[in-house]
């Protein structure tokens, strides 16, 4: 058999870990390989046999060790935006280029786009540029906009009853376990896609008027939704102690919402998983029971 060697970065954050679970069911552990920034939060991974080994984007040459032999690397993107994000990216992409990676995989965003009026949007479209000016094949997983962020939207309104956001437009709302399956499948079937995937998007795109509805009937509380500005909305969260410019970040995500930038719904990430992806009623249901809130 050919010998390959899956890195995967990210692997101790929320979907990198699950990528790696996945992974796990395909192919064998002493073919994949995790790059973490902090190796004793691996370290149940090691004890399965996945190769662990210390690696942050910020430290560019210790990525030598931690991809060394990688036939491909699945770059997660980073908790961070701005030139920030991209510089760290661009590290992990000369990391794998030097490590004579084959493919290089990266978590992009549906949307990514220059134009995006959500700056992580920019970020992934910036770093899409960097895959291709790498010369090495890639494919960027353009993963649908992730549940739980719709259920930290919702925060304290999940106990109140009383949705208060702006305005919004129709989002298709994907859950972490979904894009963990097709990552994990699209690594082991090397090649399947090549530069940007479709959209990987649950099957429904819905408002915050459509969450109201989804969280009513799931509990037999009434759910309400009502508009805030967005200039009662940053000055809101300003006052709970969100820095301004993650204020602003936060609202870009309805601007973008209201310009349709997150309203697709693609067939691709069914088609990968071989069923319909989780709806958001689902990921709902499962917050309001952690928070006893039926
Ligand atoms: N599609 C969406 O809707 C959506 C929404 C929010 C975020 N995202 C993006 O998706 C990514 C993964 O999501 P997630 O839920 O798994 O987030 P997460 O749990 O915060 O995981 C982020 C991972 O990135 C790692 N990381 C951070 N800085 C790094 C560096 N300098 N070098 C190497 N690794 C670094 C973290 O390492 P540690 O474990 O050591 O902290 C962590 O494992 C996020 O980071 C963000 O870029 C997407």
């Amino acid at each position: 058999m050919e010998h390959t060697m899956i890195i995967v970065t990210g692997a101790t954050g929320q979907l990198g870990r699950q990528v790696v679970e996945r992974l796990l069911t395909r192919v064998p552990a002493d073919r994949v390989g995790v790059s973490v920034r902090d190796p004793e939060k691996a370290k149940a991974f090691a004890d399965r046999g996945v190769r662990v080994r210390q690696g942050s984007f910020t430290d560019p040459a210790g990525l030598a060790h931690a991809f060394e032999g990688a036939t491909q690397v699945l770059i997660v993107s980073v908790d961070k935006m701005g030139e920030e994000a991209v510089r760290q990216h661009r590290a992990a992409i000369d990391g794998a280029v030097a490590a004579g990676a084959r493919r290089i995989l990266y978590t992009s965003h549906m949307g990514a786009a220059a134009s995006s009026h959500f700056e992580p949007c920019r970020d992934h479209a910036a770093t899409e540029e960097a895959l291709r000016a790498s010369g090495v094949p890639f494919t960027s997983l353009r993963n649908g906009f992730y549940a739980t962020s719709a259920m930290q939207f919702l925060g304290g309104a999940l106990q109140s009853g009383q949705i208060v956001l702006p305005a919004d437009g129709p989002v298709s709302w994907t859950a972490h376990a979904d894009l963990a399956e097709a990552a994990a499948a699209v690594l082991a079937d090397e090649g399947r896609f090549d530069g940007p995937t479709p959209p990987l998007t649950a099957g429904q795109a819905l408002t915050f008027d459509d969450i109201a509805r989804v969280a009513t009937e799931a509990t037999g509380r009434t759910f309400t939704r009502s508009t805030a500005t967005d200039d009662g909305f940053r000055q809101q969260l300003v006052g709970h102690g969100v820095p301004a410019e993650t204020a602003n970040q936060l609202l870009g995500v309805f601007a973008a919402g209201r310009a349709g930038e997150f309203a697709t719904v693609d067939p691709t990430l069914a088609a990968l998983l071989g069923r319909e992806p989780i709806t958001l009623g689902t990921v709902l249901r499962e917050q309001l029971s952690e928070n006893g809130g039926r």
